[in-house]
């Protein structure tokens, strides 16, 4: 039985990969710091995310170590918020690689949580991991230190990617998709301020098979853009939410409006208002077949299907439009 380790994986993305790597008949464990589990998949096993303990043991000899810890960028982004979110990516990956240089047999494979928001505001040009920007500011610094910390460490054994994701659309607990169709539901879904901010994007079913295809590829190394290859202007994606919702209308939100909505709600707008133009263009070079290639497609299977419907093993190929 082959085995996957998932340092943080009782939230969202976590999950997912439980899930899709337990239908494969994979071993998945998750690293967590809570003793008391709840979530529906994967074997829990007890860590700080900051300290060598027993829990290495579940590494040696694992086949596949992914780390998504990290606290939600969810937030105010006040002093103390920016540390937590800061260390809570950068400690996890540093104790992570210091087991693994202390392992007889470490995965072969390390894929690390970094983000696709690492890429600069950009409305044109799109940004794949050869010749894309990176940009400037709090988010891309934290994404910054994150890949340095994951890059830094001698591992010679031990292949790693970092996971340059895009907005996963799925049905998951901390995912987006349901809080937007909530609020498209109200009337409230119209675009945000101009809504000429590109939107990248991928489904959560893309997000799981293109992870299993790079552990896979053992040409695949370095950053990867884990992102749907038809990004679209929020106007766009706010549109296409509405239609799969058979939504007729939504209200648009003015850049004031979103100001005050952020500062009520304890979030930032930029989660909203920066404009990110990720491709995919490794996965695509390694002939990577999406799933859902297209906003539409993708809004019309999540719309469709509850939290509790299980997802096809092995939906229909489609090929990208491109
Ligand atoms: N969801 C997306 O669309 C998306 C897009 C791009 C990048 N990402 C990145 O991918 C990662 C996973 O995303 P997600 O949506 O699955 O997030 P999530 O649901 O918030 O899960 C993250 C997990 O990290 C663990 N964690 C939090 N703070 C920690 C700390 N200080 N030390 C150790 N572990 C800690 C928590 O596990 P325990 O409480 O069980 O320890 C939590 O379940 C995050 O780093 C996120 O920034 C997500």
């Amino acid at each position: 039985m082959k085995k996957i380790v998932l340092a943080g994986g009782s939230g969202f993305l976590g999950q997912v990969l439980a899930r899709h790597f337990n239908e494969k008949g994979w071993d998945a464990v998750i690293l967590t710091r809570g003793d008391d589990p709840k979530f529906a998949e994967g074997r829990p096993v007890q860590w700080d995310g900051e300290t060598i303990g027993p829990w290495t043991s579940e590494l040696n000899e694992a086949d596949v170590l992914v780390n998504l810890c990290g606290k939600s960028v969810n937030c105010r982004y006040r002093r103390r918020n920016r540390e937590a979110i800061l260390q809570s990516r950068i400690r996890p990956t540093r104790v992570l690689a210091k087991s693994l240089r202390e392992l007889e047999n470490p995965p072969s494979v390390w894929l690390n949580a970094s983000s696709a928001t690492i890429y600069r505001h950009s409305f044109d040009t799109p940004m794949d991991e050869t010749d894309g920007e990176l940009g400037h500011g709090f988010s891309v610094e934290i994404c910054r230190a994150w890949e340095d910390a994951f890059f830094e460490a001698e591992l010679p054994a031990t292949r790693r990617i970092a996971l340059r994701t895009s907005m996963v659309l799925g049905h998951g607990n901390n995912s987006v998709f349901p809080i937007l169709a909530r609020i498209a539901r109200c009337g409230m879904g119209g675009k945000l301020s101009h809504g000429n901010q590109m939107t990248s994007w991928i489904h959560e079913r893309d997000f799981a098979r293109a992870i299993e295809f790079a552990i896979d590829d053992e040409d695949i190394a370095g950053p990867l853009n884990l992102t749907a290859p038809a990004p679209v202007t929020n106007s766009v994606f706010m549109k296409t939410l509405r239609q799969s919702l058979r939504i007729p209308f939504g209200l648009p939100h003015i850049k004031p409006m979103l100001e005050i909505a952020a500062w009520i709600m304890r979030t930032e707008t930029e989660l909203t208002l920066k404009s990110r133009f990720a491709i995919p263009a490794k996965l695509l070079s390694h002939r990577f077949v999406f799933n859902y290639p297209f906003l539409d497609e993708a809004f019309e299977n999540l719309t469709r299907r509850t939290p509790s419907q299980e997802l096809p093993t092995e939906p229909a190929l489609t090929l990208p439009r491109l």
